[in-house]
């Protein structure tokens, strides 16, 4: 018997016991919810393929909106319909508070230190009332309007003179430099970036994290394989989480040292007060870790998702042109040829409103959700949760 072998077996075995002694704490008196059965230790894992959200929803027509899977000794369920979705996401919400543990969050960002992996709190509500003041709130998106109107008006201009003299024009980098422009002044309170190459690396450093965090690791789910690493997806998280950390200590210290003041009411100004101001959380003080997080969170949730968007708009239309004639008709008609269209344009739109809608149905920068684990889930208002010490959960989105 080779060295091998012999290793491979130990490992086999361990994870064997592992999963049976797991299971002992999940012991159902209930039957499960639907799903196809799995293989042994790895559950479900090998038949996700490399379109996961695809294969969820194929599954989702076989056994319905709520299937149970899984992902080697961890139970999850897929809620697929929006009635089961708004259960657990509106309806359960607070019982279902908490990400389950997963390489991303500790390799990439700052070991649960961030905002959206960190574990239910006062940190966690603190950071989440912070955004929703300064960005989400409708009254942050109205004082935010003029960045996102400037920033729109020189992506334009740049593609109207680029046009004018017939010079081709790579549309995905201008989107993506004026998504990144507009949010970056939002969050630090200057453009990051004064060099468009500088803005495609960061979407690269962006889409390969994004990419990363959506592997099903197989060290997240069969614990006695994490230390092999086998898709090397671990590795690649520490190469890259180095990339971000250089960046955002060059951010902070670009502020500390006055080199870029920023323009007073962005967030980063706001949580260094907080910070200056010795801010306590039950999880401790807020620290300079928490805010590189933060931002992390912000830059890499806020970035590809919208550029890709607008990116696959325009491919859509362009692949039915009878549509885009409609739309061009309906601008002219409404905001005319001379006038650029401002957001304030949108309720008179119908038809653009709705071809936003069905980009957002057919291309979902998103497809599946970020999971949610709920503790100690054994409410009987959620239908088969009772199931469960630990379920984790997941939202098809696509
Ligand atoms: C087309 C644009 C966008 C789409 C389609 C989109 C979609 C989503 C989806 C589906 C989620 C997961 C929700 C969940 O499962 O719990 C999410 C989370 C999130 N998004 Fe977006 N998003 C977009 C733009 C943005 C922007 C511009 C920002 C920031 C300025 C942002 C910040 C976030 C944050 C921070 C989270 C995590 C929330 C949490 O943990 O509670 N997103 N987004």
């Amino acid at each position: 018997m080779t060295p091998f072998f012999l290793l491979l077996c130990t490992v086999i075995l361990c994870t064997i016991l592992y999963c049976f002694l797991f299971k002992k704490e999940t012991i159902s008196t209930r039957p499960p919810p639907p799903g196809p059965r799995g293989w042994p230790i790895l559950g479900n894992l090998p038949q996700l393929g490399t379109k996961p959200h695809q294969t969820l929803y194929n599954l989702s027509k076989i056994y319905g909106p709520l299937i149970y899977l899984q992902f080697g000794s961890v139970n999850v369920v897929v809620a697929s319909s929006s009635n089961v979705a708004s259960q657990f996401l509106k309806t359960h919400d607070a019982n279902f508070s908490n990400r389950p543990p997963n390489s991303g969050a500790e390799h990439m960002a700052y070991n649960y230190q961030d905002m959206v992996f960190a574990p239910y709190g006062s940190r966690w509500r603190a950071l989440r009332k912070m955004c929703n003041i300064h960005l989400f709130s409708a009254k942050a998106l109205d004082d935010l309007r003029p960045i996102r109107q400037t920033e729109v008006m020189s992506m334009t201009q740049e593609v109207y003179l680029h046009g004018k003299k017939g010079a081709v024009v790579d549309v995905s980098q201008v989107i993506n430099v004026c998504s990144l422009d507009a949010l970056s002044r939002a969050l630090v309170g200057w453009k990051v970036f004064q060099e468009a190459k500088e803005a495609i690396e960061l979407k690269a450093m962006v889409v390969e994290l994004m990419q990363l965090a959506g592997v099903f690791n197989v060290g997240d789910f069969v614990k006695g394989l994490a230390w092999m690493d086998p898709q090397g997806v671990v590795r690649k998280m520490k190469k890259v989480h180095k990339r971000f950390d250089q960046f955002f200590d060059a951010l902070m210290e670009a502020r500390r040292t006055g080199k870029n003041k920023g323009e007073g009411r962005d967030l980063l100004s706001v949580l260094l007060n907080f910070l200056e101001d010795g801010a306590d959380f039950e999880e401790g003080k807020l620290t300079d870790t928490n805010i590189k997080a933060l931002m992390l969170n912000l830059f890499t949730a806020g970035t590809d998702t919208s550029s890709s968007t607008v990116e696959w708009a325009l491919s859509e239309l362009i692949r039915h042109p009878d549509i885009l004639k409609q739309a061009q008709e309906e601008l002219d008609s409404v905001v005319g040829r001379h006038h650029l269209v401002k957001e304030h344009d949108l309720p008179n739109l119908p038809l653009f409103q709705a071809i936003i809608k069905e980009v957002f149905r057919l291309h979902p920068a998103t497809p599946l959700s970020i999971p949610r684990v709920g503790e100690n889930v054994r409410d009987q208002r959620v239908p088969h949760t009772q199931k469960c010490n630990t379920a984790g959960k997941l939202v098809g989105y696509w």
